[in-house]
């Protein structure tokens, strides 16, 4: 009978989760036409954004990027990306249009937390020390003529106020970094000097976001590329706007007649948002109460947060997890999305497809210190990570399908024109599950015909080959194939 009492007792409390549950099912719904009123109102954001400075949550930043890379460019060039939890440097040699890429070599590097929130120096310092270790190990074959400036495109994936495409100032941080000081800054000029320290003799050409870098390494494989959207730690993304339609835009029209749009669609936030208690308690304890709600809801950096968060309020309330409430389960973003060591803790869970969960039970133990659980609770686990990851996928498809419409409107004919969508970032990279959900509800949006002239296609490393791109495209020693 002690064994009956103990049974009854863990079936109560499974009972009591399974409540939890059910009632975060609800609440995390998003069926199609809550996502269309969630893209209605975002494409009212980007025209009130795209009016006025500061119009609107969506910032659509102008990228002074004006064309795309054709293709056609020449020679060697370098690329620094900083935006996640690491950042890279690549150097890539472009052979024009017949050879393409001839060689690309990159190193990736992780960023000490603690410069996430130091000194601009310190971080500056880090990075151009990086590059010119990179410089200095390469080869003689990578030596550039007698005269010719060594040339760097520096993705710089936080909000920037630019005023040339190689010169901008920092708006706000965003994701895990926080130093005050730099907000305001020039952050090329800082990057700049930085090198020069080093002694290096290199120059940044092109300042981009990442969702930048990814159009433009998109559109160098596949010139239908209209957009790029990155699901990573963070997420955002650009598209190419024409440039009548931008009217804070009071220069000169490019002669292109287009301008790439960095939309920061992070920020963006609707009342029809379906939140939940744990959304407003992680926004409200974190480095940016307020602000970039949607990116709170469909980026790596949170939703493993999110998880942990209704994991912690099942074991206060049905105690999933026995009498005592795990420590590290009370610790912030224990739950990680580190990509330089491929550490997706809830993907990680989320995708154990054993019979009975020894994923779930090896990580439970690994990162929480949780011994031992029913497969019952386990299955409860994944049933989270799920609504979770279903929830954040379908608010992206509604990100994209806003984008799409917003497209069409100009072109010439709409609904026939192939269009296609570059996507890259951890999360799109490696949560299948969450690329499946995301695409299959686009789909549904489009409805069949439409749905089959827009593809989304992965761009691997987008962000910096793309910088690479834009700085050889735009570079003072250009040269290209027509
Ligand atoms: C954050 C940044 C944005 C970036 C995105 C993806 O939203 O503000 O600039 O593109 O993360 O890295």
């Amino acid at each position: 009978t002690v064994l009956h009492q103990r049974q009854r007792r863990a079936s109560k409390r499974s009972e009591r989760a399974e409540a939890v549950l059910r009632d975060l099912l609800d609440r995390c719904a998003a069926p199609v036409e809550l996502l269309r009123q969630i893209a209605d109102a975002m494409a009212a954001d980007m025209r009130a954004g795209l009016a006025a400075e500061g119009g609107s949550d969506l910032q659509m930043l102008v990228t002074y990027v004006d064309s795309l890379p054709s293709g056609g460019e020449k020679g060697m060039f370098y690329a620094l990306d900083l935006g996640g939890t690491n950042f890279r440097v690549l150097r890539i040699q472009l052979g024009g249009r017949e050879q393409r890429i001839i060689r690309q070599e990159s190193k990736g590097i992780s960023i000490p937390q603690h410069l996430m929130s130091s000194s601009s120096h310190e971080l500056f310092n880090f990075i151009a020390a990086a590059l010119a270790k990179f410089v200095a190990s390469e080869g003689e074959d990578c030596h550039l003529p007698e005269g010719i400036q060594r040339e760097l495109g520096f993705t710089f994936s936080f909000p920037v106020k630019q005023t040339s495409l190689a010169s901008g100032t920092l708006i706000k941080w965003t994701k895990s970094f926080a130093i005050d000081e730099m907000v305001g800054k020039d952050v090329v000029a800082e990057l700049n000097m930085a090198i020069k320290l080093q002694g290096l003799d290199m120059k940044v050409t092109a300042l981009v976001n990442d969702t930048v870098g990814t159009l433009a390494a998109g559109r160098y494989l596949d010139h239908d590329t209209i957009a790029a959207v990155i699901l990573g730690t963070g997420s955002n993304a650009a598209y190419i706007e024409h440039a009548h339609a931008i009217p804070k835009w009071h220069a000169p029209l490019p002669k292109s007649g287009d301008m790439v749009i960095n939309m920061e669609w992070g920020n963006f936030k609707s009342s029809h948002f379906p939140l939940t208690q744990f959304d407003q308690e992680l926004d409200a304890e974190s480095l940016n109460p307020g602000e970039q709600i949607y990116e709170k809801l469909i980026s790596g950096m949170y939703m493993g947060e999110i998880v942990r968060r209704i994991l912690l309020k099942m074991a206060q309330e049905a105690a999933i997890f026995g009498d005592n409430i795990p420590p590290k389960l009370e610790r912030p973003y224990i739950l990680r999305f580190t990509l330089h060591t491929r550490t997706i803790d809830m993907l990680m869970m989320h995708h154990d497809t054993s019979s009975d969960l020894r994923t779930v039970a090896s990580k439970l133990k690994e990162i929480l210190g949780i011994k031992c659980t029913s497969l019952r609770t386990r299955k409860l686990i994944v049933d989270v990570c799920e609504a979770i990851a279903t929830r954040g996928a379908r608010l992206a498809a509604a990100g994209i399908y806003s984008i799409i419409q917003k497209h069409s409107q100009h072109s010439v004919i709409p609904d026939t024109k192939r269009s296609v969508i570059a996507v890259d970032g951890g999360v799109y990279k490696y949560y299948t599950f969450f690329g499946q959900c995301m695409e299959s509800t686009l789909s549904d949006m489009l409805g069949p015909e439409l749905a089959s002239c827009v593809v989304i296609k992965p761009v691997n490393d987008g962000s910096g080959v793309g910088a690479a791109l834009l700085a050889a495209s735009y570079s003072r020693f250009h040269q290209a194939d027509e």
